[in-house]
């Protein structure tokens, strides 16, 4: 019988706390909602004693998600273990993760700790912790790089002390695939206790080689795979989720091995998270990206024509892709669209269609066809928040300039949800700038642009461009997302979006200080 091998998600922690990533508690229940959707079997929600947001995420997380099991990260340090068990109290089912690192330079450099003390400290953690909770994993964090018998001498005291899924890490992405293979064989073999708990494995992706040696790791007994969502994580990231579930089930043949996700969600997670954090897919990413189900070379055409298999080894249908594409436009009605949804795989709630039909008609009126692409960054735009806020677009218009006399100007007009409209010119070294002084003197608000990234969401001349955008508005930091066939008020958008999560931000600020 094939073995299951579980899927513990750590894009709301791992993923969430590298650079560009970070995500506000909406956004994190959004994801999280999606995690459930896709099945994942354990969601890692944050480190509730890192800061009081990420208490409140994980214990909003715990109190919303049912159905996995909502695991909080933590030192092996009582008070660490005190406030995950606290966020974690409403979760239906719970499971406190404490780690401690037990490799040579991390005990010397970082923890100034000896073998006797990081083992102690081990043991009491995962006493405490499953004094709170009866499910405890326990990381031995860069445990790749740890002497093996010590490392077997600690899996075996939290074995005895309570832990039931021991997590043996490659936190800075070191090993090989025959290393892992070879490691976690060994300590199948000589660590006692062990087979009546689940090991795990969680490999950044410093070499490239996170999956891969996922993959090795499953081979040689590991039952819980550490992943994230697009591969996210600190510096190079984790284990693609997507990937290596895709990767066990293309090859059940040679690991022999069951996993419980809806592997037709992948493409809306992945593409949901990008949206969100504001980081595109690039298009040849591994089975989410868009180019992983497109041929494009006339002998590769040929073979697909002649049988699917010369050319695709998974069916894009398995990863939540339709094989063509549908064509809107301005004369498709609101059923069309939410089946259209739904068969990509978004539900929408009833409150969201009427301001999701609004922009589709909108982008319909300029455009000959509505491409999947598009609606699903109309859908996922709305749900990231798009949609809404004090200040929205009237007007905009844009003179761009080389070798002029006059620099490039922008005039825009805002309307405000009080009912008032104001229009204002800025200038500046080029469209984008003009137009971002604009908006500085409409809303009153100092804008400093960090980054834009733009792409092209669908084909044709005529196609949408998104702007992907972060900006501090008065010094404080946000992203925001805009889409339009012009580019410039792609960017305006992305900026709208900003501005108005900023001024929703400073309200609720002015609120609490007043109650
Ligand atoms: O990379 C790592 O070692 C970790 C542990 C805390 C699990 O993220
Ligand atoms: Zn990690």
């Amino acid at each position: 019988m094939s073995r299951e091998i579980h899927i513990f998600d750590t894009t709301l922690r791992d993923g969430e706390q590298s650079p560009g990533f970070s995500m506000s508690l909406g956004q994190k229940l959004r994801v999280a909602r999606v995690l459930k959707e896709l099945n994942v079997d354990i969601i890692e929600a944050g480190f509730p004693a890192a800061s009081p947001g990420d208490f409140d995420a994980v214990h909003a997380v715990a109190s919303e998600i049912h159905g996995p099991v909502i695991a909080g990260l933590c030192r092996t340090i009582p008070r660490d273990i005190e406030r995950t068990a606290q966020a974690l109290e409403p979760a239906e089912k719970a499971r406190i993760h404490t780690f401690i690192a037990t490799s040579p330079i991390h005990r010397r450099e970082k923890l100034n700790m000896s073998k006797g003390e990081v083992l102690v400290s081990a043991v009491n953690g995962v006493k405490m912790a499953s004094e709170l909770c009866k499910d405890v994993e326990f990381s031995a964090e860069d445990g790749i790089r740890t002497e093996r018998e010590y490392l077997a001498e600690v899996l075996q005291a939290v074995i005895e002390a309570g832990a039931t899924t021991l997590n043996i890490p490659d936190t800075v992405g070191y090993s090989t695939p025959t290393e892992m293979y070879e490691l976690f064989s060994w300590l199948s073999k000589n660590v006692p206790g062990i087979e009546n708990v689940r090991m795990s494995t969680h490999c950044h992706n410093d070499l490239g080689l996170a999956v891969a040696n996922s993959l090795a790791a499953v081979e040689g007994g590991a039952s819980q795979i550490e992943c994230a969502i697009n591969g996210i994580g600190e510096r190079a990231g984790n284990c693609a989720l997507e990937e290596v579930v895709m990767a066990l089930r293309t090859r059940s043949d040679r690991y022999d091995a069951q996993v419980n996700i809806d592997t037709t969600r992948l493409i809306s997670a992945s593409h949901l998270l990008a949206a969100v954090t504001g980081n595109f897919v690039p298009r040849n990413k591994a089975i989410v990206g868009e180019n992983a189900f497109a041929h494009e070379a006339g002998i590769h055409q040929h073979g697909m024509l002649a049988s699917r298999e010369t050319y695709e080894i998974m069916k894009p249908q398995d990863v939540g892709l339709q094989d063509s594409q549908l064509i809107l436009g301005k004369h498709s009605g609101r059923h069309a669209v939410v089946d259209r949804a739904k068969a990509m795989g978004y539900t929408l709630e009833e409150g969201e269609i009427s301001a999701i039909m609004e922009r589709f008609k909108a982008l319909a009126d300029v455009k000959k066809r509505v491409f999947d692409s598009d609606l699903e960054a109309i859908i996922t735009g709305s749900q990231t928040g798009t949609v809404g806020g004090p200040w929205s677009l009237n007007w905009l218009s844009v003179v761009s300039r080389i070798n002029g006399e006059s620099e490039p100007t922008a005039s825009l007009t805002l309307a405000h949800e009080d009912g008032t409209t104001n229009t204002q010119t800025g200038e500046g070294d080029g469209p984008v700038e003009a137009m971002v002084h604009a908006l500085e003197q409409v809303t009153e608000k100092r804008i400093k642009v960090l980054s834009l990234a733009m792409r092209s969401i669908s084909l044709g001349e005529d196609a949408q461009g998104e702007a992907s955008m972060r900006a501090t508005v008065d010094g404080v930091e946000y992203s925001g997302h805009g889409l339009s066939t012009d580019i410039v008020a792609a960017c305006a958008e992305a900026l709208l979006e900003i501005i108005n999560r900023a001024t929703r931000a400073a309200e609720k600020v002015g609120q609490s200080n007043a109650a």
